[in-house]
Formats: structure tokens, sequence, C-alpha cells
């Protein structure tokens, strides 16, 4: 099959992809590499696309998918969107509906978000699924009009978590929808918008997730997969300040002084990240990671360093584990970035290795790049 002259691997009546493999951790790395590039910087679509990755990785581990698709899954649900990259603002902006021009033009960004993936190796699965997110049980969907399972089962999952998303999301030219609402379309949607055996676990899933945010009296719309995130700094001001400037991204948060605090917290639960100041109140920043090693394997390191510091402290970093440095003072906006950038690679590990993304079991050959 030719498409922009470029030969595809894609077969639109197979419904699959002869590269349905484990990704390696070379391709981890290279599939991960172009998420960072392409994956939107403004928080709305950001926004998205990491809710619809935590929702699908939390339907498809439900669903009992095999593991080596979750990787896949995550690269395809965080990347659904991406052909939208050369749709104009005014009609992805557009209160209301859309003529059938513009549907037309909307259309060709699942085709257009393909086209952009399927070149790479490691996306060549994912490149499938965001083709397909746009696809319809009932047959009436595009870009391919395929129907029950022509579709691949990820694509389908995308779809589901992607418009309950979308209807349950403020846009800045509409309001969210309320979830109960959202809950009803979705069920007058299955078996004809969506798979009606996926949308019933998904809606199962819906009403468990609504009873215990009321139980925890926390929000419905905290992610499933809530990363713990423990920050350690010997001064005050220092953990005011980390305390914040972390309350963006949506994580279990605790800001401590000592590194036998940190040491204490990552034996007790599962920890997916830990950040120190260069000295705690008891030990260096990096004699507490190193320490965490053992606890943690699998947690992201990162540690706060001033910039005359980095030449001394970067020979820590394979001793301590260290995933990236932070120059002090930090910029808000770039820590923020980068604790997503880490958390979203900590779910790509745990999904690689087929875990509920909380664990730290060793096992894995998977370590942050
Ligand atoms: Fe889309």
């Amino acid at each position: 099959m030719e498409v922009d002259g470029v030969r595809s691997f894609y077969d639109p009546n197979e419904g699959s992809c002869k590269a349905d493999h484990d990704l390696s951790p070379e391709e981890l790395d290279a599939a991960f590499a172009l998420v960072r590039a392409i994956l939107p910087r403004d928080s709305v679509t950001q926004g998205h696309s990491l809710r619809v990755m935590d929702y699908a990785l939390a339907l498809a581990r439900r669903a009992k998918l095999p593991r080596k698709l979750l990787a896949h899954l995550v690269f395809g649900s965080l990347l659904h969107d991406c052909g939208k990259g050369g749709v104009s603002d005014y009609i992805l902006q557009k209160p209301g509906t859309l003529s059938s021009d513009q549907m037309r033009l909307m259309g060709l960004h699942s085709e257009r978000g393909h086209t952009i993936t399927r070149c790479v190796g490691p996306l060549e699965t994912a490149s499938l699924f965001i083709r397909q997110h746009h696809e319809r049980w009932d047959g009436q969907g595009y870009p391919d009009g395929l129907s029950e399972e022509e579709i691949h089962i990820c694509s389908r999952i995308i779809t589901i978590v992607d418009v309950f998303d979308a209807m349950t999301s403020h846009r800045p030219y509409r309001k969210s929808m309320p979830v109960q609402a959202a809950m009803g379309v979705m069920r007058s949607g299955r078996g004809s918008r969506f798979d009606p055996e996926l949308t019933d676990t998904f809606l199962a899933m819906l009403r468990e997730k609504m009873v215990n945010a009321r139980k925890g009296g926390v929000s419905f719309f905290r992610p499933w997969f809530t990363p713990t995130l423990i920050a350690a700094e010997a001064t005050l001001p220092f953990r005011q300040a980390l305390r914040h400037s972390l309350s963006g991204p949506a994580t279990q948060l605790t800001v401590v002084a000592s590194g036998e605090e940190v040491v204490d917290h990552v034996a007790s639960g599962p920890v997916e990240m830990i950040m120190v100041g260069e000295t705690l109140s008891d030990m260096t920043g990096a004699e507490c990671l190193h320490m965490s090693r053992e606890l943690a394997p699998r947690a992201v390191r990162l540690m706060l360093c001033p910039f005359n510091r980095l030449e001394a402290l970067v020979s820590h970093r394979e001793w301590a584990g260290i995933y990236r440095y932070v120059l002090v003072p930090w910029n808000d906006r770039q820590l923020n970035e980068l604790v997503t950038e880490a958390l979203v690679w900590r779910q790509i590990c745990s999904a690689v290795r087929g875990d509920d993304g909380r664990t730290n079991a060793s096992g894995g050959k998977v370590t942050p790049p």
C-alpha cells in the first residue's frame, strides 16, 4: 500500500499490525524522544493527552490486554491527536457544529497523525491506533470506515476514553459536561459508536471511581495512576518553594527535610519520584538517592543543583542513579514539564513491565534514560 509515496505497513483490512511486539529499551528511548518532541506543550492539549493515556492504561489493564500492547497504547494515546498540528485554530476552537467541509478537514487529523508517526519504527503499532481512533463500532467512522473487531482493540479503547475526556473537560470555546451526563452519552453510544463490552467495563470503572472519590473526599478527576513524589530540602524556604512549585502535576506530594525521612517513605510504600537538594539535614542529597536505589530501583531520581555546583555533582550521576539535574533557582514551568515528562517515562516503564504502575518490584530491564 502506498500513502504519500511512502510504503506503509498499514493495511486497513488487517485490523492489526505486524509490529505488535515487545519494545526493546533502545526502541522505547527512540519512541520517547519523539513523544517529547511532538507532545503539545499547551496545557489544554497536553492535559487531555495525559488524561487519555491514564484512562486508556486503566481500561486496558481492567480488560486484561496483553502486556506487550501496553507500551504501544501509551504512545498511541499520548499522540492520538498529534495530527491536529495541521488543522487551523479557527476549526479546532470553533464553538458549535462544524460545517461539512470543516468536518472533512478536521477528519484528516487521524490520517495525518498516522503519517507523522508510522515511519518511526517503534511507533509503528501506535500509529495504527492514531489512525483508527475515530473509527466507530458500527462502521460509520473515519478514515477507513472499519467496524467492530476490524478496529484494533487499543484504538477502540482510545476512542472511548478520548470521547469521555473531551466531554468532561473545559475547552476555551465550551463548558465541560457533568460526569453523569457524559456517562449517559457513553451508554447511548455502546454498540453504535463504541465497542459495547469495553464501554460497559469503562462505565463500571467510572462508577467505582465516583464511589471511591466520594469516600476518600478527593476529586473524581484525580488520575487512576497518581504517582507519589517525595521532595527533600534542608532549608524551610526551599521546602516551601518546592511545595508551591510542585502543586501543578497530579501527584501525591510529600516534602521533607532529611534523608532518613525519604528512606522511610520509600521503604513504606511505592514511590515514583524522589527529588532532593544538594544537602539535606542529615546527609547529602546524593547519599540519600544512592540509599533509595535499593528500596525503589525504578523511582525517577532528580537532583536540585546550583549552576556553580553542577560540575561537582554530575560525578555522582551514576552512583546515585540520577535521571536529571534541576538547576537552582528553578523555573516553575520548566520544573513541572520535567516532572510530567519523567512521570510519563515512569508510566511507560511500568506498562512495559506489566505491573499496575504502582509497584517497585525488580526484574525489568528498563531504566530511566
Ligand atoms: Fe482525535
